[in-house]
């Protein structure tokens, strides 16, 4: 393995933010994040119509914003009008679709290493990938850990790898596949990222005596979480962060 790892990822993430607390993928989120202890969270990225990065989670507005339509389809001056926090909680209401760019403004402020998932809207999988990257190549704050990309996209993944090489990535699966090794070896991704509930003790033994840092989502229990780090799971990814063991 010659790609590079991030550093000190550490055994919990908060997921979209902190999204038990929070409504998912906001700078509130983030900022609950930290204040619950958190050292590194995980969210979502994704392009406007205008090739903006925003953090966003779904190919649709409806459930996070309550309006109709995709998000490919807004540019990003109408997507930052639009409230993304009322539908979670009246407190939040108002509360921005934020870039990525005002995402790493804040993970600086507050110290925060941060797990950035590429969820490309359909059809502009390289297009995503690559701004993404590139974006963290060369606005990355100095002084935090070197971000990790992830992505359940093999296409993403590798456009993310031809912008920004010296990015660690890690590939998002559900259940393991059978040929996750050479899934992880095609899009040159250094760990893997798979959903707890599928998880068995023998397939995580395999991916961990490989020498592959193992993390899992989403976990939310502090005795699943025992068990999964008993199984050699390095991380878990959680919208209750405060809830599990530190290690
Ligand atoms: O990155 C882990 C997890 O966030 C993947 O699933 O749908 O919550 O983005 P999802
Ligand atoms: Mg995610």
């Amino acid at each position: 393995m010659t790609e590079p790892r991030p550093a000190g990822v550490p055994a919990v993430i908060g997921h979209r933010g902190a999204c038990g607390h929070a409504p998912e993928n906001t700078l509130a989120s983030i900022h609950k994040a930290a204040a619950l202890g958190v050292r590194w969270v995980e969210f979502d990225t994704k392009l406007s119509r205008d090739g903006h990065v925003i953090l966003f989670h779904d190919d649709k507005l409806k459930r996070t914003t309550g309006v109709r339509g995709a998000v490919a389809d807004r540019d990003l001056a109408d997507l930052q009008a639009l409230d993304a926090g009322g539908w979670y909680a009246s407190a939040f209401k108002g509360e921005p679709v934020p870039t990525l760019r005002q995402a790493m403004a804040v993970l600086a402020g507050l110290g925060l290493g941060a797990n950035v998932e590429i969820k490309a809207s359909p059809g502009r999988e390289d297009e995503t990938g690559r701004m993404v990257a590139t974006l963290l190549r060369d606005e990355w704050p100095a002084g935090l850990p070197v971000p990790l990309i992830s992505s359940f996209d093999p296409v993403t993944l590798a456009a993310a790898r031809d912008a920004a090489p010296d990015i660690p990535r890690a590939l998002l699966v559900f259940g393991i596949p059978r040929d996750w090794r050479r899934r992880m070896e095609d899009a040159g991704c250094t760990a893997l990222h798979c959903r707890h509930r599928e998880l068995t003790p023998s397939r995580a033994r395999a991916v961990v005596d490989a020498g592959f840092p193992l993390r899992c989502f989403t976990v939310n229990e502090p005795q699943r979480a025992e068990t999964l780090y008993g199984w050699g799971v390095q991380a878990v990814i959680s919208d209750h962060p405060d809830r599990l063991p530190r290690r």
